[in-house]
């Protein structure tokens, strides 16, 4: 089996963090979420990886390296423009060469892993294997329907969806799924639709298993769901300290202090992460708080948020909170009178008061 984890896409629910940077390497409890996807490879046993990217390759490139550092072999395959899950695959077809893979969207996390769904796969001898969860808002994903355990229908994002159960970014695919390719359109919205090309695995009489997943699961494609995982992935962590951390400072519950980080005449609540060389001064931070590398929290309260490399924030009345903030940000008190906000933000960013 080979991996093929999609890590293009322009993440325009994320604007303006994905002006500058990919969305998938948003860090979520200072890791890429890229890296989770990553990992849920090698530790089912996979390491022959190949990553679709698009306008973000420089940076995603520079940031995986050549898997080594993760145990696997990674292949970096472009993709010239987003034209859908389905074209991704379609260009990985060498990279592929007729094997079975599982094919992963980088930005989706799922906490039990897929060993066990890996194992179930190669088992089956299925076709394909689509991972299924029930959610809130199937509008929002590929939905499925099934009868008698079977799935026969999938619709992308439909505006009156037909059951709950929403298609996780997590596929397997045996090599079939190349001739189901080749024959689909694109969609009304210009896309080859990874949904169409499966259910055209099933309108052909191939074998499409579904796997529904009760554990948590998030595709991190907006704020909130971020957060979410910051949340989720900061409780797993165990307490840890590498930095430097004065008599007068307070931690609580599971704090992890990266190398180099110094932490004086505060109180961090966990979970919570601070990264390296990261200065924390008379400040509090609050439970789910991941604070990258290389910032400053200086005379500032902040909960629930994550912060981004190198941004400072100091001298700030209130708290922080419900925040995802960019790299190297300053946020801080206004110097001059009249007492006012004052703004520099990038294109689409959000601004609560
Ligand atoms: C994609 C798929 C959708 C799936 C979702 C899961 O949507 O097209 O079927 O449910 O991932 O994360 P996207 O998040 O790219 O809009």
């Amino acid at each position: 089996m080979k991996g093929l984890i999609l890590s293009g896409g322009k993440g325009t629910r994320l604007r303006p963090i994905t002006h500058t940077g990919a969305k998938q390497l948003i860090p979520v409890a200072n890791r890429p979420i890229l890296f989770y996807a990553i990992d849920a490879l090698t530790q089912a046993g996979i390491h022959e990886i190949g990553i679709i990217v698009g306008d973000t390759a420089d940076e995603v490139r520079a940031a995986v390296g050549d898997g080594s550092k993760f145990g696997a072999t990674i292949t970096f395959i472009p993709q010239e423009a987003p034209l859908g899950l389905a074209h991704a695959v379609g260009i990985a077809r060498d990279f592929l060469a007729g094997d079975s893979f599982v094919m992963y969207l980088g930005d989706n996390l799922i906490a039990q892993g897929i060993g066990t769904l890996v194992d179930e796969f190669q088992r089956s001898a299925a076709d394909t294997m689509i991972l299924l969860a029930r959610v809130p808002e199937p509008q929002r994903f590929g939905v499925a329907e099934l009868e008698d355990g079977r799935v026969i229908s999938l619709v992308e994002k439909p505006s009156v969806p037909r059951s709950d159960l929403a298609l996780v970014g997590v596929y397997l695919f045996s090599p079939l799924i190349f001739e189901a390719i080749d024959a689909i359109e694109p969609s009304p919205r210009g896309e080859l639709e990874i949904t169409d090309a499966i259910q055209r695995m099933i309108d052909t009489g191939k074998r499409v298993l579904p796997h529904i997943i009760e554990g948590w699961w998030k595709d991190t494609g907006r704020l909130d769901d971020i957060l979410e995982a910051n949340r989720m992935i900061l409780d797993t962590l165990e307490a840890r300290c590498d930095g430097t951390v004065g008599e007068d400072v307070r931690l609580h519950g599971k704090v992890v202090v990266e190398e180099g980080a110094t932490l004086r005449n505060c109180v961090v609540r966990g979970p919570a992460i601070i990264g390296s060389r990261t200065i924390v001064d008379n400040a509090y931070i609050g439970p789910f708080t991941s604070i990258y590398f290389d910032c400053l929290v200086r005379n500032a309260e902040i909960e629930n948020s994550i912060v981004l490399e190198g941004t400072r924030i100091h001298d700030i009345a209130g708290k922080i909170d419900g925040s995802l903030i960019g790299k190297e940000c300053e946020v801080c008190k206004s110097p001059a009178r009249p007492t006012a906000v004052r703004l520099m933000l990038g294109d689409h960013s959000r601004v609560e008061l």
